[in-house]
């Protein structure tokens, strides 16, 4: 039969601790909510004792949750245990997390304790946080450095006390896969009431060995599982839960466990939840990075195309993604361009595909990327139109006022004429920038997104702006090289007006073509 893997989020307290900027009460009832959505099983929302926002923040999603069951953690300390307890007394059921040391390096030299005095302090705590609930959870900090007899030891008296889950930190990401699903094998065979209890695990990736051991922990009988939306966390982060939660879905033949997640919710969470905490998903992040599901060398385009599992293990709207995606670039092939061009409705009739390809490796060798835009460009525009730039800078005044406002005036060409147009505004000189272009070109473009690229440690050294619109349900890019900031978010901008306009001239072309 089956078994369940119980998913424990601790995005909220392991994750959000690591975090430069602290979130807010809102910003943490939202990703609560989105949590609960995919179906997560246990969100650690806090740890109540730390603050007062963190401990407000516990009591709005503790009154909040319908499904997921809140926890909040608590050192053995007498106050963190009621504080934790009062922070979520607003849901029906709850579970107190209570965490200590029990490794020696712990136990000496952060705690000055002794081992007796260690299980006192441990036993105790669960003795107390029973009065409030039913559900404690213990961890072991440290565990990955724990003797495993002195380990068994604290384990059999944790539950002795009440603990039902018992939860094996691997805290500093120590060991490594079959040292740790050591560790969980030796609990099931020396601690004798073991079977009373749910064994966790919680890995941190400082060797990058968070979900491998993760792994081999459910492989030894571990049943639930504590990490975080996209790794977030202490250092190196944690467990990655979209990762654990897809192999354990892909791998179910094998596993025979199951979880309660709706995957197709994966991705949306995962950008929620970066977008809040701003922080970067690497484009190479496994499942939920920008080219997971993206492929570049014209072999695996092509091979994708024949058969996506060909090169897809896991299939992007699995996870709640609408397809994969075939970068052009100059690695592409032909078969990747008839591709794109059949998708946006143009047939192999209707152009030269040997003549398309040599213009497109022209063109991605100059700029790395094309775009399905730039495609139709080269295929349907003759070349001397394809080098025309009809929007091109005269000059431009911009500046940034200490009254909060901003004013951006531009001198443009737009083919032979001349057009001038200032804006003033109250949201910044980028605002400015974009509304004065806007008015000049009258092109109703939805701004999306802006990203400054300055790979370089010096205060000069800006090397790129790259500014993404959204025109007509398509999105356009630019970007603009100059050490100047301004500069370059006015050349970006042009680059994208340019790229706008040969569109605009596509579709008259092609309009033409079919009288
Ligand atoms: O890494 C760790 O040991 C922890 C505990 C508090 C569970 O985060
Ligand atoms: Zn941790």
């Amino acid at each position: 039969m089956t078994e369940q893997i119980i998913i424990f989020d601790t995005t909220l307290r392991d994750g959000e601790q690591a975090l430069q900027v602290s979130l807010n009460v809102e910003e943490k009832l939202k990703i609560a909510l989105i949590l609960e959505e995919m179906g997560i099983d246990i969100i650690e929302a806090g740890f109540p004792i730390s603050s007062p926002g963190d401990f407000q923040s516990v009591e709005i999603i503790s009154k909040t949750l319908k499904n997921s069951k809140i926890c909040s953690l608590a050192r053995c300390v007498k106050k963190d245990i009621e504080i934790a307890a009062e922070a979520m007394h607003f849901a029906k059921n709850f579970r107190i997390h209570i965490f200590l040391g029990t490794s020696p390096l712990h136990i000496q030299s952060k705690l000055n304790k002794s081992f007796s005095e260690i299980i006192d302090m441990a036993t105790s705590s669960i003795k107390l946080a029973k009065r409030y609930t039913n559900d404690i959870e213990f961890s072991c900090e440290d565990a990955g450095r724990t003797p495993i007899n002195q380990l068994c030891y604290i384990v059999e008296n944790v539950i002795k006390a009440g603990a039902t889950t018992i939860n094996i930190p691997d805290t500093v990401g120590y060991t490594i896969p079959n040292e740790f699903g050591q560790i969980i094998r030796s609990l099931y065979n020396k601690v004798p009431n073991i079977d009373k209890v749910i064994v966790s695990v919680h890995c941190h990736n400082d060797l990058g060995m968070a979900v491998a051991n993760s792994i081999t922990a459910i492989q030894a009988g571990a049943r639930q599982i504590e990490g975080t939306i996209n790794g977030m966390g202490e250092r190196a982060g944690n467990t990655a839960l979209e990762e654990i939660i897809l192999a354990i879905k892909l791998k179910k033949n094998s596993l025979n466990l199951n979880t309660n997640i709706h995957y197709e919710k994966i991705y949306k969470t995962s950008q929620i939840i970066s977008q809040i905490c701003n922080t970067i998903i690497p484009e190479n992040k496994a499942i939920v990075g920008a080219n997971a599901f993206s492929h570049s060398s014209g072999i695996h385009q092509d091979g994708v195309l024949k058969n996506r599992k060909n090169y897809e293990i896991i299939t992007p709207e699995s996870i709640g993604l609408k397809n994969n995606k075939l970068n052009l670039t100059s690695r592409s092939g032909r078969a990747a361009l008839k591709y794109h061009m059949k998708e946006m409705g143009y047939g192999e009739k209707l152009y030269n595909i040997d003549k398309l390809y040599n213009a497109f490796l022209k063109l991605a060798d100059k700029t790395g990327q094309v775009f399905d835009y730039d495609l139709e460009v080269l295929a349907f525009m003759d070349e001397k139109e394809q080098n025309t730039e009809y929007f091109r800078l005269e000059k431009f005044n911009i500046k940034s006022k200490s009254n909060g406002i901003s004013s951006a005036s531009i001198k443009l060409y737009c083919g032979n004429k001349i057009k001038t147009e200032t804006m003033e505004t109250q949201d910044g000189f980028i605002d400015a920038i974009y509304k004065t272009f806007k008015k000049i070109t009258n092109f109703s473009m939805n701004f999306k997104k802006i990203k400054f690229i300055a790979l370089k440690k010096s205060i000069n050294t800006l090397d790129a702006v790259k500014i993404t619109v959204e025109y007509k349900n398509r999105q356009f890019y630019g970007i603009g090289y100059n050490k100047d900031i301004i500069t370059s978010l006015i050349h970006a901008m042009i680059h994208i007006l340019n790229n706008i306009w040969k569109s605009k001239k596509v579709n008259i072309i092609l309009k033409n073509l079919k009288k």
